[in-house]
């Protein structure tokens, strides 16, 4: 029996599986972000080492295992958060989160240290994001000074939930990769970029690989939360990469989709390869000798859910008193217009974006609207909107040398038939759904049974606990049109960027 934790930036979530992957419990804790200022976004380490310890005594104590019998644990947790350690282990101030959009300056100045944009992608495989890790530690050195004197050890949020269950410091290569400070194509700190910005090797913790023993569970760990001590904790991974390993995205073919409120097309790599442009994150994967590339779309299944709120009161109403799901309701009209919704168009940047456009002002819209339209063809285009700004990763991950065969689609919009055949036909490749949909805390429940002798490798553990449920396949006449439609969206932002300032 293995054990996941996921620290995720609503709540944590913890399960336990066997060893065939079965759940045998799992249990949630939710918590809440502070937005101190606009474009700020923070939270506390102790909010998380609160639900961690509350997920682990319902699930140790679900009654299904005998907590002696938990072979060891995995961590995963919300990517490039920063926790400010000070030099006998207490938080400085609170983590700056990866949602968190203060620190434009900070990447120019990243930018500029490193010797350019293409220089910085040579040595850690990213362009400079205001979320990721690096230029956190540059405003707080800057603009809190005082802080940045007492700071001795900087952490990501899954690594100090480690530090508390075990009193290690460690992490892993996949979460590290977005630090902006991993050196991504040879797994470890970038010397060369620390010495570039200033900043102590010695603030930053070992990295190990993802299934890698990192540390054990300690008498103060054991007594917060039931954990038997002595319990191994491995490396584990970043939500994104940890989600994929809970995906079976492990070998080159396959990659996944995956549509929460933003929308992550991720794969697996067997080199490290950048875009010198930056247009997709790189990182280690949390399988060794392998990385991953993804792009983040923010608002994919967010456009959706804003239609919801603003424009489907009736359906949020109608599912209040008769329990029907909103999204059914609006997916069901939507289905009234076919593909392309006679010409309409919808452009998904409701708060930005990030891949391939990494513009903070670009904006959304309908555009190509006529007398003819109606709400089936607004539905629709949202939905396809969003499909396409996935697709533009996708067209990026294909252009880096990957051949994709099938995609495998999880979130909301896989819950939906049509949305799923909109998917299929916008990617131009069969879809598939899974038997698992418990995400990352299954992902490193996994690694952990990888690292204790349970499975002797990452794709092996995958091969045995996760199956395809269901495939959509591409409808050839749908796809032929989306082809040539998905130009014309390409160019509307193109066409458009310049009204959006
Ligand atoms: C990945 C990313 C998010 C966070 C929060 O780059 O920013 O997925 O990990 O979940």
């Amino acid at each position: 029996i293995t054990i996941g934790i996921d620290v995720g930036t609503s709540g944590t979530k913890t399960l336990a599986i066997d060893e065939h992957g079965k759940i045998l419990a799992s249990a949630s804790s939710e918590y809440p972000c502070s937005h101190p200022r606009p474009g700020w976004s923070e939270q506390d380490p102790e909010l998380w080492w609160r639900a961690t310890q509350e997920t682990l005594r319902a699930v140790l104590s679900s009654g299904k295992f005998a907590p002696a019998d938990v072979a060891g644990v995995g961590l995963s947790g919300q990517m490039h958060g920063s926790v400010f350690l000070d030099a006998s282990g207490e938080v400085v101030r609170p983590a700056l989160l990866w949602n968190d959009q203060r620190t434009a300056a900070q990447c120019a100045e990243i930018e500029d240290r490193a010797g350019g944009r293409e220089a910085l992608i040579k040595m850690v495989g990213n362009r400079a994001m205001t979320g990721f890790t690096a230029p956190k530690l540059l405003w707080v050195r800057k603009e809190e000074p005082a802080n940045w004197e007492r700071v001795r050890q900087v952490l990501l949020p899954k690594d100090y939930v480690r530090y508390r269950l075990t009193g290690a410091y460690a992490t892993e290569v996949s979460d590290a990769s977005g630090t902006l400070l991993l050196d991504v194509a040879n797994r470890r700190w970038s010397r060369e970029l620390l010495a570039k910005l200033d900043i102590d090797p010695a603030l930053l913790p070992p990295c190990h690989e993802s299934f890698e023993v990192s540390a054990q569970v300690s008498a103060i760990g054991s007594e917060a939360t039931g954990l038997p001590v002595g319990t191994p904790v491995v490396g584990g991974g970043g939500d994104q990469p940890a989600g994929a390993v809970g995906n079976g995205i492990v070998r080159p073919g396959v990659a996944s989709a995956t549509m929460g409120t933003s929308g992550v097309v991720f794969a697996h790599t067997d080199k490290p390869g950048f875009d010198p442009l930056g247009r997709l994150q790189r990182g280690c994967h949390a399988v060794p000798g392998a990385w991953h590339v993804m792009g983040v779309v923010l608002s994919a299944g967010g456009s959706l859910q804003w239609f919801r709120n603003e424009l489907g009161k009736a359906e949020v109403e109608l599912s209040r008193t008769q329990g029907i799901d909103p999204y059914l309701l609006l997916t069901a009209e939507a289905a009234i217009a076919g593909p392309g919704a006679e010409g309409l168009f919808f452009l998904p940047y409701l708060t930005g974006e990030r891949s391939p456009h990494f513009d903070p002002d670009a904006k959304g819209g309908w555009i190509g609207l006529t007398v003819r339209h109606g709400r089936p063809h607004l539905i629709r285009a949202v939905l396809e909107g969003a499909t396409y700004a996935m697709r533009d990763s996708l067209e990026l991950i294909r252009e880096m040398g990957s051949e994709i065969d099938h995609i495998r689609v999880s979130g909301g919009g896989a819950r939906n038939a049509l949305w799923k055949q909109i998917q299929a036909d916008i990617y131009g490749c069969d879809v598939h759904t899974l038997n698992s949909t418990e995400g990352p805390a299954f992902g490193v429940a996994l690694l952990a049974q990888v690292g204790t002798g349970g499975f002797a490798t990452v794709p092996e553990a995958c091969d045995a606990t996760i199956m395809t449920l269901e495939s959509t396949n591409v409808d050839h006449r749908a796809k032929a049109y989306y082809d040539k439609a998905y130009k014309v969206y390409q160019s509307l932002y193109q066409n458009l960027r310049g009204t959006f300032r």
